[in-house]
């Protein structure tokens, strides 16, 4: 029998008799329940491109790993978040109380993962974060085990990059929130410390950002390059306001973490995105056997959609959880499956990951990207790596 896990919120004991009462039977009767997975998600708002990425992904984990593991159903319940912190940390007690789902996954950006960590270290449940990359998230619980990246984790490549090839002014652009601000705050850093010079440093709102009256400054100060962090789905954007303000015929490059050049997007950017350099965990051109496989079984599976780093968090963080399950035989309560998910290696698309057991940050390999056309298409194609690369914001 499955070890039930209670939690108290505000309403604490009205809460723990309605977890009670709602009780699937076979908790009582002793035949294996089926293995909850509670699946967060924005599918539609500003960041519905990475539900839609992550959601894919984890139906493709299911398809090719099967649905029944160590014995037990594995049963995933999507639900969309909208992209707001109250609807999904509401969304995760209901997924905790009526559901009693084993595990919590998913989160699109990082205030929704903030607003739900909270609820996991209540009930001692394990919040696979799959997408969000502030480097504090995995600090708000420590339940969380992160899949995907943290932005400082791919940032510092692209500072120590940057002053080797030319570029040694340069103005920073990101998105005022959390990965924003630790990308502007490690690229400044680092940059800085290898002799560069940040003139300038631009928040842009997250919610309806108008990028223009931005890049118009930027072309007025005229830097080396513009560094941009922006979160997937919004690369787009600013791409075309870039080149429509003309900025690159100013002789300013554009350079950025991978969610800039997110290949959900990349394709639909035209030739003015040729020749952006980029710092990333993951690209669809990543030349790997497993990569080419997941490539390749991702567009089959959904109508030739191109998969982004989205969707291989989410596609690694059912293994993690998968793992999890067959580590413990299928027995495992929350701090079981927790313990199973701290230190697993394994081969991603992406490239080596293993999970660190001290602060449940992925550490893995970051490649230094520029886009170019293959086949008629744009891809970031990797032309360096810089190998098991630690989240630089955590000591430990
Ligand atoms: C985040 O909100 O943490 C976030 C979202 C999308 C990204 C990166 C970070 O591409």
């Amino acid at each position: 029998m499955q070890k039930r896990q209670f939690f108290t919120l505000t309403a604490g004991a009205a809460l723990t008799a309605a977890a009670l009462l709602s009780a699937p039977l076979g908790a009582f009767a002793g035949a294996p329940e089926s293995f909850k997975i509670g699946l967060i998600l924005p599918m539609t708002g500003q960041a519905a491109s990475t539900g839609r990425q992550i959601e894919a992904a984890a139906k493709l984990y299911m398809a090719q790993n099967g649905s029944t593991v160590a014995g037990r159903k594995v049963e995933l319940i999507i639900k969309d978040d909208t992209g707001l912190p109250d609807v999904t940390k509401r969304i995760a007690q209901e997924l905790l109380v009526n559901e009693h789902v084993n595990v919590l996954a998913g989160f699109g950006l990082t205030p929704l993962a903030l607003a739900t960590a909270p609820l996991a270290t209540q009930s001692k449940t394990p919040m696979v974060v799959m997408a969000a990359a502030t480097s504090s998230i995995t600090e708000a619980s420590p339940f969380v085990v992160r899949a995907g990246f943290t932005v400082p984790q791919v940032t510092i490549s692209m500072a120590d990059w940057a002053p080797k090839n030319g570029i040694k002014r340069v103005i920073t652009l990101v998105s005022d929130y959390g990965p924003g601000l630790d990308g502007e705050k490690y690229f400044k850093e680092r940059f800085t410390f290898n002799g560069g010079q940040v003139v300038d440093s631009l928040r842009v709102p997250l919610r309806n950002p108008d990028f223009a009256p931005f890049l118009q400054k930027v072309r007025d100060e005229k830097p080396d390059a513009l560094f941009v962090f922006v979160p997937s789905g919004n690369g787009a954007a600013v791409m075309k306001q870039f080149l429509e303000r003309g900025l690159d015929k100013a002789g300013i490059k554009m350079i950025g973490t991978g969610d800039v050049t997110d290949d959900d997007q990349l394709n639909g950017m035209g030739d003015g995105a040729l020749g952006v350099v980029t710092s990333h965990h993951y690209s669809a051109d990543h030349n790997s056997p497993a990569n080419k496989k997941f490539v390749e079984a991702f567009k089959k599976a959904n109508d030739n959609m191109r998969p982004n780093f989205m969707a291989v968090g989410g596609y690694d963080g059912m293994r993690l959880i998968y793992e999890s399950l067959k580590a413990t035989s299928g027995k495992g309560d929350g701090p079981a499956l927790l313990a199973a998910m701290k230190g697993q290696i394994f081969e991603s698309p992406r490239g080596p990951v293993f999970i660190d057991a001290q602060n449940r940050e992925v550490v893995q390999n970051v490649y230094l990207r520029k886009v170019e056309k293959k086949n008629g298409e744009l891809y970031n194609v990797e032309f360096d790596v810089i190998k098991d690369v630690r989240d630089p914001a955590k000591t430990r």
